[in-house]
Parts: structure tokens; sequence; C-alpha cells
């Protein structure tokens, strides 16, 4: 018997993060932010002083920092060299550079192989024990686990997703700029806008977190079933 694997995929604000640890929470699986392999390989490369513009310089680096994941949904953390990073990968800096990481097709390929075997391990054992996985992140659904049960693609106005963003902290330019900016420039090599066959849309515009989260559950019960 292996382990299930919902897969969450969307732009910045609609709540995917938030959704998908408390689902994993609740169903006793390992969460798995692949957006967090992303930024944490921008900042390898910030602190390496990497040329961006040099595209196999940076997917180098990729190839060979050394990232551990804890994919405890109550205390999910990224190591880099050992040392616990979650809080640096979520700084303005690495928001505002990470798309050039995420638009780099050497490095794009390493990142996303990298998040198939973390994958695999939660089918069988890993954190999880085999339970499986929620893994959130924006090509989830289509190129990295086309297979999983439950494919989710979530979605929500953009200015309420602006609007819940900047409730977290910064000011609401910044803001605008880290999320539809963002979204546009990574549409470039990846498409989350719009769900494909067997992929569910939730639309969570006008839903609290807990309206969200059951929808999901509902979809992973019938899934199991
Ligand atoms: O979800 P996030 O804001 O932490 O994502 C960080 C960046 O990584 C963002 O530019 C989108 C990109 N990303 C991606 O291209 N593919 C993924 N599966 C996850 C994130």
């Amino acid at each position: 018997m292996t382990g299930i694997v919902i897969a969450i995929d969307g732009p910045a604000g609609t709540g995917k993060s938030t959704v998908s640890r408390e689902v994993a929470t609740r169903l006793g699986l390992a969460y798995f932010d692949t957006g967090a392999t992303y930024r944490v390989a921008t900042l390898a490369c910030l602190t390496e002083g990497v040329d961006f513009a040099v595209t196999s310089d940076v997917a180098a680096i990729v190839a060979t920092m050394n990232v551990e994941l804890v994919l405890d949904p109550r205390n999910p953390r990224v190591m880099l060299d050992g040392e616990d990073v979650s809080r640096q990968i979520r700084t303005d800096t690495v928001a505002l550079t990470v798309s050039k990481v995420a638009t780099n097709l050497e490095a794009r390929p390493i990142l996303q192989e990298m998040q198939r075997e973390v994958i695999r391990m939660e089918r069988d054992g890993g954190m999880s024990k085999g339970r499986g996985v929620c893994v959130e992140g924006r090509d989830i659904t289509t190129v990295i686990a086309p297979e999983a049960e439950v494919r989710v693609l979530m979605t929500a106005d953009d200015e309420v997703r602006v609007a819940r963003r900047s409730d977290e902290g910064a000011d609401l330019a910044t803001v605008r700029e880290a999320v539809l900016g963002r979204d546009r420039r990574d549409s470039a090599v990846v498409s989350f806008h719009e769900a494909t066959d067997g992929v569910h849309t939730l639309d969570t515009t006008h839903l609290t977190i807990e309206e969200a989260v059951r929808a999901v559950m509902g979809l992973a019960h019938e899934a199991a079933l």
C-alpha cells in the first residue's frame, strides 16, 4: 500500500500554503512546499554572489547545494549547509529574485527531479511513514505529480490575493509587485492559471481557510474510496 499524494497549485495569495499545511496535519501527511526549493536555491546563489544572467553557473550551484527539507506540517523547515534558513528564504530580497531561478531552464529540471524524489520517498516511507504527502507549487498538478490522487488548482481574484499578502505586513506597492509581477514573470515557464483535465478548481475568493480545507479533505476522501 503506497501513500496518497495531494497536489495543490495556483498563484500566490490563494491560500495554498495554509490550506496544504492544515490538510497535511489533519491527515498525517508530509507537507512539501516546492516553492521553498526555488527560494533556497536563490539564497544559495545570492550567498555565492553568482551572476544570475549566467544560467549555467546558477544551475551548477543548484545541482551541488546542500539542502535538507523538514516536511513536518506543524513546523516545516529548510536547511542550507546545516543552517536553518526558513526565515531567510522569505525575505523581500529572495522573493524579488526567485523568478530568476524559477525561469532558468537549466536549474529548473534539477529542482523538479529533487521534488519528484521527495514525493516518491513519502509514498513509501519518509517523514509520513508512507502515508503520503500534500505538495504545493505551481507546476505540481501538471508537470511534477500528474499521477497524484488529488489535484487541485486554487484561484482567487487578483485584488483579494494582494490584500491577503499585505495583511501579512509589507506595504501595498511592494506586495502588488511581489504577487502580480512575479506571477507574470513565472507565467513564462509555468502555466498555473487554468486547470487541465482531472484537476479540480477551487476558487477561494469568498472562502474561509476552514471551508477551503474541508473542500480539499472532501476530495481526498473521495479519492481514497
Ligand atoms: O510559492 P512561492 O512564492 O514560495 O514560490 C517561489 C517561486 O518559485 C515563485 O517564483 C514561483 C516558483 N515556483 C515554481 O516555479 N514552481 C513551483 N513548483 C513552485 C514555485
